[in-house]
Protein backbone atom coordinates (compact mmCIF):
# COMPACT_ATOMS: atom_id res chain seq x y z
CA UNK A 1 0.00 0.00 0.00
CA UNK A 2 0.98 3.35 -0.76
CA UNK A 3 2.24 6.22 1.78
CA UNK A 4 -0.88 7.83 0.38
CA UNK A 5 -3.34 5.05 0.98
CA UNK A 6 -1.70 4.99 4.57
CA UNK A 7 -2.50 8.58 5.05
CA UNK A 8 -6.24 7.72 3.50
CA UNK A 9 -7.75 9.47 6.47
CA UNK A 10 -7.77 8.57 10.02
CA UNK A 11 -10.50 6.10 10.04
CA UNK A 12 -8.30 3.86 7.51
CA UNK A 13 -6.23 1.64 9.85
CA UNK A 14 -3.02 1.17 7.60
CA UNK A 15 -3.04 -2.24 8.19
CA UNK A 16 -2.92 -3.83 4.75
CA UNK A 17 -4.87 -6.76 4.53
CA UNK A 18 -4.33 -9.28 2.44
CA UNK A 19 -7.27 -11.23 0.84
CA UNK A 20 -6.25 -14.36 -1.02
CA UNK A 21 -8.48 -14.38 -4.33
CA UNK A 22 -9.50 -17.54 -6.17
CA UNK A 23 -10.33 -15.63 -9.14
CA UNK A 24 -10.89 -17.75 -12.55
CA UNK A 25 -7.14 -15.99 -14.07
CA UNK A 26 -5.07 -17.81 -11.23
CA UNK A 27 -4.37 -17.31 -7.62
CA UNK A 28 -3.82 -13.57 -7.05
CA UNK A 29 -3.74 -11.45 -3.97
CA UNK A 30 -5.60 -8.13 -3.49
CA UNK A 31 -5.06 -5.81 -0.77
CA UNK A 32 -8.09 -3.69 0.75
CA UNK A 33 -7.87 -1.29 3.29
CA UNK A 34 -10.06 -1.91 6.00
CA UNK A 35 -11.95 1.10 8.52
CA UNK A 36 -12.68 -0.04 12.22
CA UNK A 37 -15.78 0.19 13.13
CA UNK A 38 -17.20 1.84 16.70
CA UNK A 39 -17.58 -2.26 18.07
CA UNK A 40 -13.84 -2.83 16.82
CA UNK A 41 -14.77 -4.82 13.64
CA UNK A 42 -12.80 -4.47 10.47
CA UNK A 43 -14.79 -3.37 7.14
CA UNK A 44 -13.41 -3.04 3.86
CA UNK A 45 -13.67 0.98 2.90
CA UNK A 46 -14.61 0.09 -0.83
CA UNK A 47 -17.48 -2.85 -0.91
CA UNK A 48 -19.26 -3.68 -4.31
CA UNK A 49 -23.20 -2.59 -4.44
CA UNK A 50 -26.15 -4.82 -6.00
CA UNK A 51 -29.21 -2.21 -6.14
CA UNK A 52 -31.12 -2.16 -9.64
CA UNK A 53 -29.05 -5.55 -10.62
CA UNK A 54 -31.60 -7.87 -11.95
CA UNK A 55 -32.00 -10.93 -9.85
CA UNK A 56 -30.53 -13.29 -13.34
CA UNK A 57 -27.66 -11.43 -13.60
CA UNK A 58 -26.48 -10.81 -9.99
CA UNK A 59 -24.90 -14.26 -9.76
CA UNK A 60 -22.57 -13.35 -12.63
CA UNK A 61 -21.94 -9.87 -11.73
CA UNK A 62 -21.59 -10.75 -8.00
CA UNK A 63 -18.90 -13.30 -9.44
CA UNK A 64 -17.20 -11.12 -11.73
CA UNK A 65 -16.71 -8.33 -8.91
CA UNK A 66 -14.90 -11.53 -6.57
CA UNK A 67 -12.75 -11.97 -9.61
CA UNK A 68 -11.99 -8.76 -9.75
CA UNK A 69 -10.87 -8.52 -5.81
CA UNK A 70 -13.96 -6.88 -4.31
CA UNK A 71 -14.46 -8.70 -0.60
CA UNK A 72 -17.52 -6.47 0.75
CA UNK A 73 -20.86 -7.00 -1.15
CA UNK A 74 -23.75 -4.85 -0.71
CA UNK A 75 -27.06 -6.17 -0.99
CA UNK A 76 -30.73 -6.15 0.69
CA UNK A 77 -33.67 -7.76 0.81
CA UNK A 78 -35.68 -5.23 -1.00
CA UNK A 79 -33.28 -5.45 -3.81
CA UNK A 80 -34.54 -9.02 -4.69
CA UNK A 81 -31.06 -10.20 -5.52
CA UNK A 82 -29.92 -12.06 -2.35
CA UNK A 83 -30.17 -15.67 -3.14
CA UNK A 84 -28.07 -14.86 -6.41
CA UNK A 85 -25.55 -12.83 -4.46
CA UNK A 86 -25.39 -16.24 -2.13
CA UNK A 87 -24.99 -18.58 -5.22
CA UNK A 88 -22.01 -16.20 -6.23
CA UNK A 89 -20.33 -16.09 -2.79
CA UNK A 90 -20.75 -20.15 -2.43
CA UNK A 91 -19.50 -21.13 -5.89
CA UNK A 92 -16.30 -18.32 -5.26
CA UNK A 93 -14.63 -20.59 -2.91
CA UNK A 94 -13.36 -17.63 -1.13
CA UNK A 95 -12.95 -18.18 2.76
CA UNK A 96 -16.25 -17.15 4.72
CA UNK A 97 -14.40 -14.91 6.73
CA UNK A 98 -12.34 -13.01 4.07
CA UNK A 99 -15.77 -11.85 2.66
CA UNK A 100 -18.25 -9.06 4.14
CA UNK A 101 -22.02 -9.68 3.21
CA UNK A 102 -24.03 -6.13 4.38
CA UNK A 103 -28.31 -7.16 3.59
CA UNK A 104 -30.67 -4.68 4.70
CA UNK A 105 -34.53 -5.35 6.40
CA UNK A 106 -36.88 -4.01 4.62
CA UNK A 107 -40.17 -2.10 6.61
CA UNK A 108 -42.75 -3.92 6.20
CA UNK A 109 -40.35 -6.54 8.59
CA UNK A 110 -40.07 -4.09 11.01
CA UNK A 111 -41.03 -5.00 14.53
CA UNK A 112 -39.32 -7.15 17.08
CA UNK A 113 -40.33 -11.12 15.81
CA UNK A 114 -40.99 -10.11 12.31
CA UNK A 115 -37.06 -8.75 12.37
CA UNK A 116 -36.12 -11.84 14.11
CA UNK A 117 -37.92 -14.19 11.03
CA UNK A 118 -37.07 -11.99 8.61
CA UNK A 119 -33.09 -12.06 9.65
CA UNK A 120 -33.23 -15.71 10.03
CA UNK A 121 -34.78 -15.39 5.90
CA UNK A 122 -32.18 -13.42 4.52
CA UNK A 123 -29.48 -15.81 6.27
CA UNK A 124 -31.20 -18.57 4.56
CA UNK A 125 -31.39 -16.99 0.80
CA UNK A 126 -27.88 -15.75 1.14
CA UNK A 127 -26.51 -19.56 2.44
CA UNK A 128 -24.59 -18.13 5.56
CA UNK A 129 -24.37 -18.75 8.86
CA UNK A 130 -24.00 -15.15 10.02
CA UNK A 131 -24.14 -11.70 8.81
CA UNK A 132 -20.95 -9.14 8.78
CA UNK A 133 -23.38 -6.31 8.91
CA UNK A 134 -27.15 -6.27 8.89
CA UNK A 135 -29.04 -2.81 8.40
CA UNK A 136 -32.49 -1.19 8.72
CA UNK A 137 -32.96 -0.12 5.56
CA UNK A 138 -35.08 3.07 6.49
CA UNK A 139 -35.78 5.06 9.63
CA UNK A 140 -40.16 3.69 9.33
CA UNK A 141 -42.20 1.31 10.40
CA UNK A 142 -41.64 -0.14 14.14
CA UNK A 143 -37.73 0.10 13.52
CA UNK A 144 -37.68 0.40 17.30
CA UNK A 145 -38.67 -2.93 18.09
CA UNK A 146 -36.20 -4.13 14.74
CA UNK A 147 -33.28 -2.92 16.81
CA UNK A 148 -34.00 -4.59 20.10
CA UNK A 149 -34.21 -7.84 17.62
CA UNK A 150 -30.87 -7.04 16.39
CA UNK A 151 -29.16 -6.22 19.44
CA UNK A 152 -29.70 -9.28 20.64
CA UNK A 153 -28.78 -11.18 17.15
CA UNK A 154 -25.57 -9.03 17.76
CA UNK A 155 -25.20 -10.17 21.42
CA UNK A 156 -25.79 -14.19 20.43
CA UNK A 157 -23.21 -13.28 17.55
CA UNK A 158 -25.20 -13.85 14.24
CA UNK A 159 -24.19 -10.42 13.28
CA UNK A 160 -20.89 -8.92 13.56
CA UNK A 161 -22.12 -5.60 13.22
CA UNK A 162 -25.77 -3.71 13.26
CA UNK A 163 -26.56 -0.58 11.39
CA UNK A 164 -28.85 1.64 9.61
CA UNK A 165 -29.62 3.48 6.50
CA UNK A 166 -31.10 6.70 5.13
CA UNK A 167 -31.38 8.02 8.68
CA UNK A 168 -31.01 12.11 9.41
CA UNK A 169 -29.31 13.07 12.55
CA UNK A 170 -32.23 13.17 14.27
CA UNK A 171 -33.63 10.16 13.68
CA UNK A 172 -29.67 8.85 14.47
CA UNK A 173 -29.35 10.31 17.73
CA UNK A 174 -32.67 9.81 19.25
CA UNK A 175 -32.23 5.83 18.52
CA UNK A 176 -28.59 6.03 20.30
CA UNK A 177 -30.08 7.34 22.99
CA UNK A 178 -32.81 4.77 23.51
CA UNK A 179 -30.67 1.68 22.92
CA UNK A 180 -27.63 -0.07 24.40
CA UNK A 181 -25.71 -0.54 20.72
CA UNK A 182 -25.24 2.53 18.68
CA UNK A 183 -25.10 1.84 15.05
CA UNK A 184 -21.67 1.07 13.43
CA UNK A 185 -22.66 2.33 10.35
CA UNK A 186 -25.36 4.62 8.55
CA UNK A 187 -25.77 4.04 4.97
CA UNK A 188 -26.86 7.20 3.25
CA UNK A 189 -26.89 9.45 -0.19
CA UNK A 190 -23.30 10.79 -0.38
CA UNK A 191 -21.45 12.21 -3.41
CA UNK A 192 -19.74 15.45 -4.65
CA UNK A 193 -23.59 17.20 -4.88
CA UNK A 194 -24.77 16.03 -1.89
CA UNK A 195 -21.79 15.38 0.54
CA UNK A 196 -23.11 15.26 4.28
CA UNK A 197 -20.41 17.18 6.34
CA UNK A 198 -22.41 18.24 8.99
CA UNK A 199 -23.95 14.72 8.89
CA UNK A 200 -21.08 12.88 9.33
CA UNK A 201 -19.63 15.14 11.95
CA UNK A 202 -22.90 14.36 13.75
CA UNK A 203 -22.26 10.51 13.24
CA UNK A 204 -19.21 11.17 14.63
CA UNK A 205 -20.03 12.84 17.54
CA UNK A 206 -23.13 10.38 18.63
CA UNK A 207 -21.62 7.34 19.04
CA UNK A 208 -18.87 7.20 16.77
CA UNK A 209 -20.74 5.58 13.89
CA UNK A 210 -19.28 5.02 10.71
CA UNK A 211 -21.31 6.80 7.30
CA UNK A 212 -21.13 4.73 4.24
CA UNK A 213 -21.83 6.26 0.67
CA UNK A 214 -24.68 5.12 -1.28
CA UNK A 215 -25.04 6.34 -4.52
CA UNK A 216 -21.13 7.54 -4.81
CA UNK A 217 -21.76 8.59 -8.15
CA UNK A 218 -25.19 9.86 -7.70
CA UNK A 219 -25.91 7.25 -10.18
CA UNK A 220 -24.75 9.61 -12.77
CA UNK A 221 -27.56 12.53 -12.40
CA UNK A 222 -26.30 15.83 -12.43
CA UNK A 223 -24.34 14.73 -15.33
CA UNK A 224 -21.82 13.48 -12.60
CA UNK A 225 -19.39 11.83 -15.31
CA UNK A 226 -18.55 15.24 -16.88
CA UNK A 227 -18.78 17.48 -14.66
CA UNK A 228 -15.80 19.70 -15.45
CA UNK A 229 -13.95 20.10 -12.27
CA UNK A 230 -14.11 16.73 -11.99
CA UNK A 231 -12.52 15.40 -15.23
CA UNK A 232 -10.09 17.95 -14.67
CA UNK A 233 -8.79 16.85 -11.53
CA UNK A 234 -8.75 13.17 -13.33
CA UNK A 235 -6.91 15.19 -15.82
CA UNK A 236 -4.19 15.96 -13.16
CA UNK A 237 -3.69 12.24 -12.10
CA UNK A 238 -4.34 10.32 -15.30
CA UNK A 239 -7.99 9.11 -13.29
CA UNK A 240 -11.12 8.68 -14.15
CA UNK A 241 -13.93 11.22 -13.11
CA UNK A 242 -15.64 7.62 -10.90
CA UNK A 243 -11.96 7.28 -9.24
CA UNK A 244 -11.40 11.09 -8.33
CA UNK A 245 -15.22 10.56 -6.74
CA UNK A 246 -14.25 6.87 -5.13
CA UNK A 247 -11.02 8.67 -4.01
CA UNK A 248 -12.38 11.57 -2.69
CA UNK A 249 -14.63 9.63 -0.77
CA UNK A 250 -11.95 7.44 1.15
CA UNK A 251 -9.82 10.18 1.97
CA UNK A 252 -13.19 12.13 3.50
CA UNK A 253 -13.37 8.56 5.58
CA UNK A 254 -16.39 7.60 3.99
CA UNK A 255 -17.51 3.48 3.14
CA UNK A 256 -18.08 3.32 -0.20
CA UNK A 257 -19.96 0.52 -2.20
CA UNK A 258 -19.92 1.30 -5.65
CA UNK A 259 -22.14 -0.88 -8.34
CA UNK A 260 -21.27 -1.58 -11.89
CA UNK A 261 -22.40 -4.45 -14.26
CA UNK A 262 -19.30 -4.29 -16.47
CA UNK A 263 -15.74 -5.90 -15.49
CA UNK A 264 -13.54 -3.42 -16.78
CA UNK A 265 -15.74 -0.92 -14.23
CA UNK A 266 -15.15 -2.90 -11.62
CA UNK A 267 -11.42 -2.73 -11.63
CA UNK A 268 -11.56 0.76 -12.32
CA UNK A 269 -13.35 1.51 -8.99
CA UNK A 270 -10.76 -0.44 -7.05
CA UNK A 271 -8.13 1.15 -8.09
CA UNK A 272 -8.25 3.88 -6.00
CA UNK A 273 -5.43 3.38 -3.70
CA UNK A 274 -2.44 4.51 -5.16
CA UNK A 275 -3.05 8.15 -6.06
CA UNK A 276 -3.58 10.70 -3.20
CA UNK A 277 -5.84 13.88 -3.61
CA UNK A 278 -4.51 17.24 -2.53
CA UNK A 279 -5.66 19.68 -0.17
CA UNK A 280 -6.54 21.87 -2.90
CA UNK A 281 -8.58 19.62 -4.71
CA UNK A 282 -10.66 18.22 -1.92
CA UNK A 283 -12.08 21.37 -1.57
CA UNK A 284 -13.06 21.81 -5.28
CA UNK A 285 -14.57 18.88 -5.01
CA UNK A 286 -16.10 20.46 -1.63
CA UNK A 287 -17.77 22.88 -3.52
CA UNK A 288 -20.06 21.12 -5.93
CA UNK A 289 -21.97 20.49 -2.83
CA UNK A 290 -25.67 21.36 -3.12
CA UNK A 291 -27.01 20.40 0.11
CA UNK A 292 -29.73 18.39 -1.30
CA UNK A 293 -30.66 14.99 -2.24
CA UNK A 294 -29.88 14.29 -5.98
CA UNK A 295 -32.79 11.80 -5.48
CA UNK A 296 -35.65 12.73 -3.10
CA UNK A 297 -36.24 13.48 0.25
CA UNK A 298 -36.80 10.58 3.17
CA UNK A 299 -38.72 12.98 5.08
CA UNK A 300 -40.98 14.01 2.48
CA UNK A 301 -44.37 12.74 3.82
CA UNK A 302 -45.15 11.33 0.34
CA UNK A 303 -42.16 9.10 0.02
CA UNK A 304 -42.83 7.99 3.05
CA UNK A 305 -45.78 7.08 2.59
CA UNK A 306 -45.10 5.40 -0.76
CA UNK A 307 -41.73 3.45 0.79
CA UNK A 308 -44.25 2.08 3.84
CA UNK A 309 -46.30 0.96 1.27
CA UNK A 310 -44.12 -0.86 -1.14
CA UNK A 311 -44.10 -4.48 -0.35
CA UNK A 312 -40.43 -6.88 -1.21
CA UNK A 313 -42.21 -10.23 -1.58
N1 LIG B 1 -29.50 2.15 1.49
C1 LIG B 1 -30.11 2.63 0.44
O1 LIG B 1 -31.24 3.14 0.51
C2 LIG B 1 -29.42 2.56 -0.89
C3 LIG B 1 -29.91 3.28 -1.99
C4 LIG B 1 -29.22 3.20 -3.19
C5 LIG B 1 -28.06 2.43 -3.28
N2 LIG B 1 -27.61 1.73 -2.21
C6 LIG B 1 -26.38 0.89 -2.27
O2 LIG B 1 -25.31 1.69 -2.80
C7 LIG B 1 -24.78 1.04 -3.96
C8 LIG B 1 -24.23 2.07 -4.94
O3 LIG B 1 -25.20 3.01 -5.29
P1 LIG B 1 -26.01 2.97 -6.67
O4 LIG B 1 -25.93 1.62 -7.27
O5 LIG B 1 -27.36 3.51 -6.38
O6 LIG B 1 -25.31 4.03 -7.60
P2 LIG B 1 -23.82 4.45 -8.00
O7 LIG B 1 -22.83 3.44 -7.54
O8 LIG B 1 -23.65 5.88 -7.64
O9 LIG B 1 -23.89 4.45 -9.59
C9 LIG B 1 -24.07 3.30 -10.34
C10 LIG B 1 -24.13 3.76 -11.81
O10 LIG B 1 -22.86 4.26 -12.22
C11 LIG B 1 -22.40 3.52 -13.36
N3 LIG B 1 -20.96 3.34 -13.17
C12 LIG B 1 -20.34 2.57 -12.24
N4 LIG B 1 -19.00 2.68 -12.33
C13 LIG B 1 -18.76 3.54 -13.35
C14 LIG B 1 -17.57 4.04 -13.94
N5 LIG B 1 -16.37 3.69 -13.48
N6 LIG B 1 -17.70 4.90 -14.99
C15 LIG B 1 -18.92 5.27 -15.46
N7 LIG B 1 -20.08 4.81 -14.94
C16 LIG B 1 -20.00 3.97 -13.90
C17 LIG B 1 -23.17 2.22 -13.34
O11 LIG B 1 -23.38 1.73 -14.64
P3 LIG B 1 -23.00 0.21 -15.05
O12 LIG B 1 -23.60 -0.70 -14.01
O13 LIG B 1 -23.63 0.06 -16.41
O14 LIG B 1 -21.50 0.17 -15.08
C18 LIG B 1 -24.51 2.65 -12.73
O15 LIG B 1 -25.33 3.22 -13.74
C19 LIG B 1 -25.98 0.24 -4.48
O16 LIG B 1 -25.66 -0.72 -5.43
C20 LIG B 1 -26.54 -0.31 -3.19
O17 LIG B 1 -25.79 -1.42 -2.75
C21 LIG B 1 -28.28 1.78 -1.02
Amino acid sequence: MTAAARQGGSGITGEDRHCLLHGKSGFLVVVTPHITLNNGVQMPVLGFGVFQVPAEQTEQVVTDALAAGYRSIDTAASYGNEEAVGRAIADSGIPRDELFVTTKMWIQHTGEDTAKREFDRSLRRLGLDYLDLYLIHQPMGDYYSSWRAMQKLHREGLIRAIGVSNFYPDRLVDLIEHNDVAPAVNQVETHPFFQRRADQEVMREHGGVRIESWGPFAEGRNDLFTNPALVEIGGAHGRSVAQVVLRWLIQRDVIVIPKSVRQERMAENLDVFDFELTDDEMSRIAGLDTGASAFFDHRDPAMVKWLGGRRVD
